[in-house]
């Protein structure tokens, strides 16, 4: 890990206890968003690890997901896939349901969404259980896109998402 960038992220998440129900602590990465000049440095260190060479189009998981994909895309001049929870498309799509932390969900994204071989970075704001991203990595294979990598700015490690995601490799700025 590198220690500037787990810093920056540990300096800007609040834990929320009880939320989204009781007995879970929600990593709340707001305030990360919202501080400029560390939103940038954040984005900046996925670019350097992720270089730009080494992806076509940036998927971005809702809601939290998005506003990272945005960003990335923007920076290194790519385009942004979406994608979304369920019923939120609109044209034909592929979905795939998953256990989450606190319930159970479906994605979705669009069957045309990638030109098929398009190297697609995959990211969302945090890992926890993995239940998600193996969703959200199965929709882009299955859509035609190749994975070029799976980034997140936190990983729970106690929750082995990573494990759960293998052999598929995970790039988490912080790990707690
Ligand atoms: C959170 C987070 C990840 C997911 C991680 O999203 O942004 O997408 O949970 O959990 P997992 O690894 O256990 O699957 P959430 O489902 O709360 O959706 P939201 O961003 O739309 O609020």
């Amino acid at each position: 890990q590198n220690a500037r960038a787990s810093e920056l992220v540990a300096s800007r998440v609040l834990d929320v206890p009880d939320f989204p129900k009781p007995g879970i602590v929600f990593k709340d990465l707001m305030p990360l968003f919202a501080d400029g000049p560390v939103f940038r440095q954040v984005i900046d260190e996925i670019v350097a690890y992720h270089g730009p060479e080494s992806f076509d189009v940036v998927a971005g998981v809702e809601a939290r997901g998005f506003v990272v994909a945005a960003a990335i895309a923007y920076a290194t001049g790519k385009g942004v896939v979406p994608v979304r929870k369920a019923g939120k498309l609109p044209r034909k799509t592929h979905s795939a349901s998953y256990e989450l932390e606190y319930g159970e969900a479906t994605l979705e994204v669009h069957e045309d969404a990638f030109v098929a071989g398009q190297r697609v970075l995959v990211v969302d704001d945090v890992l926890a259980t993995g239940g998600t991203a193996g969703a959200a990595l199965e929709l882009v294979e299955r859509a035609g896109g190749t994975i070029a990598g799976f980034t997140v700015l936190m990983e729970l490690g106690f929750l082995d998402g990573r494990q759960r995601l293998a052999p598929r490799t995970v790039h988490a700025l912080l790990t707690v």
